[in-house]
């Protein structure tokens, strides 16, 4: 039975629960068909036979699917959740119990169970990272350092980690390739924009009941997640106003069609507040003191620090639960302010996340580059690249083949015409 405590080494939290989880996996399954190819090919080439593979991710169904690929491909696999928050317990248990791979991670874990298995990934000895965040790559540079020869390479799935990787280049500490997965095109244009941009508003609706239409909605950031976030909210009826620091970007935002003002001015109007900015304290002391009486404030940026909750729980005091994934902060001007998932990307947290069609094209780039690194590490230098275009353009048609769609071709005269330079007017 698949629910029989297998022995395979894990930290989750219910076995039990892997039959749910399986049949969640495989209705995931029926929306990534391109991963679906690769896990097929894979099956039969084994590109990744022997391949010591670490993966850091939501715990999710679609991420699920991708460990599947991986495993195909002949892989040794152990995740571990990239969020506290974010793990699907029963996806866990299925990984576990169905599909034999080592998993750690709980959803609710505390930041000290998180580290531990940042940890418990490191003693796995992986010769591929797939991080998401950076967590783990930074860990490994910091506090093992021997691990660093081992490594062929890591992908990352997020722009957060992206910004931290680059920060290790410059530094000098980053000694083997690193692909920046997020810098897809099929990944960002699509992940970050469609996927976040609804799973955000299903996260908000799901943790609070709330009716969009009607409502000022401040969306802070107003790159590839914020533009998602802003368009599908005024599908939904929503007043969207945007705050940014990017001068383009704010100018985007404007002829967009959104009120763009900073988040000082935002703070006094706003009902409802979304935070995908990847920086820290986006909404601080200040804002939350002038907000109005019931406004609901959540982040779906990667980490939990772009609220600043330590200034907001010294204006108010201890929060109280009112429902789940709801947090009521009662301020001593009389206002009380709602916080979504303890400040983690709410999406996740109180949602399923980004749902598969659009993971489908992330996690094939994850899985292609991961076949990418094991061929070519060896000619690679120690930064971070792009995913090979070659690469994004095949995940690409894959998809468009998938949902049967059909595009045109460039003729040779229009291929010569685009290659030359005489011929004007
Ligand atoms: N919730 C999810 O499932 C999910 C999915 C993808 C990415 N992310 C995360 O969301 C965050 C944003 O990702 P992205 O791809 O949109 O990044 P991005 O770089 O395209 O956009 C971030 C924007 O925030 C702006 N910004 C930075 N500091 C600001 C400030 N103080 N006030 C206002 N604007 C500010 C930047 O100018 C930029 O335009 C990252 O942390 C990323 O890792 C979350």
């Amino acid at each position: 039975m698949s629910t029989a405590m297998p022995a395979i080494e894990h930290d989750i939290k219910d076995i039990s629960l892997a039959p749910q989880g399986k049949k969640r996996i495989d209705w995931a399954e029926r929306e990534m068909p391109v991963l679906r190819l690769i896990r097929e090919r894979f099956g039969s080439e084994q590109p990744l036979k022997g391949v010591r593979l670490v993966a850091c991710a939501h715990i999710t169904t679609e991420t699920a699917n991708l460990a599947r690929a991986l495993q195909a491909g002949g892989a040794e696999s152990l995740l571990i959740a990239s969020n506290p928050l974010s793990t699907q317990d029963d996806v866990a248990a299925s990984l576990v119990s169905d599909y034999g791979m080592p998993v750690f991670a709980i959803k609710g874990e505390s930041t000290d169970t998180y580290r531990r298995h940042v940890q418990t990934a490191l003693e796995f000895s992986p010769d591929i990272i797939i991080d998401d965040g950076s967590d783990v790559v930074a860990t490994m540079i910091k506090e093992k350092p021997e691990l660093n020869k081992k490594i062929i390479g890591t992908t990352e799935e997020t722009t957060t980690g992206i910004v931290r990787l680059e920060a290790m280049m410059t530094a000098g500490v980053l000694t083997f390739p690193s692909i920046a997965v997020n810098n897809a095109q099929t990944k960002h244009f699509f992940d970050n924009r469609y996927g976040t941009g609804q799973s955000t508003l299903d996260g908000i609706i799901r943790a609070t009941n709330i009716l969009l239409a009607g409502r000022t909605l401040v969306v802070v950031g107003y790159g590839w997640c914020g533009k998602g976030v802003s368009l599908r909210a005024r599908g939904m009826g929503a007043n969207v106003v945007v705050c940014e620091v990017d001068p383009i970007k704010a100018v985007e935002a404007v002829m967009d069609g959104f009120r763009v003002m900073p988040i000082a001015a935002a703070a006094a109007i706003g009902d409802i507040f979304v935070t995908v900015t990847g920086n820290r304290h986006v909404i601080d002391r200040d804002h939350f003191a002038k907000m109005k009486d019931g406004a609901i404030v959540c982040n779906s940026g990667h980490f939990d620090l772009e609220l600043n909750l330590v200034a907001l729980r010294e204006l108010s005091g201890e929060p109280t639960n009112v429902r789940p994934f709801v947090q009521e902060y009662k301020l001593k001007n009389g206002n009380r302010v709602m916080v979504l998932g303890e400040g983690r990307l709410i999406n996740l947290a109180a949602a399923e996340g980004h749902p598969a069609s659009v993971m489908d094209m992330s996690f094939a780039n994850q899985a292609l580059c991961v076949e990418h690194l094991i061929k070519n590490h060896k000619q690679m230098e120690k930064r971070v690249y792009p995913v090979p275009e070659e690469l994004d353009k095949r995940v690409a048609k894959l998809k468009l083949e998938s949902m049967g769609i059909k595009i045109d071709r460039l003729t040779p005269e229009q291929e010569e015409y685009l290659a030359s330079w005489d011929e004007g007017t």
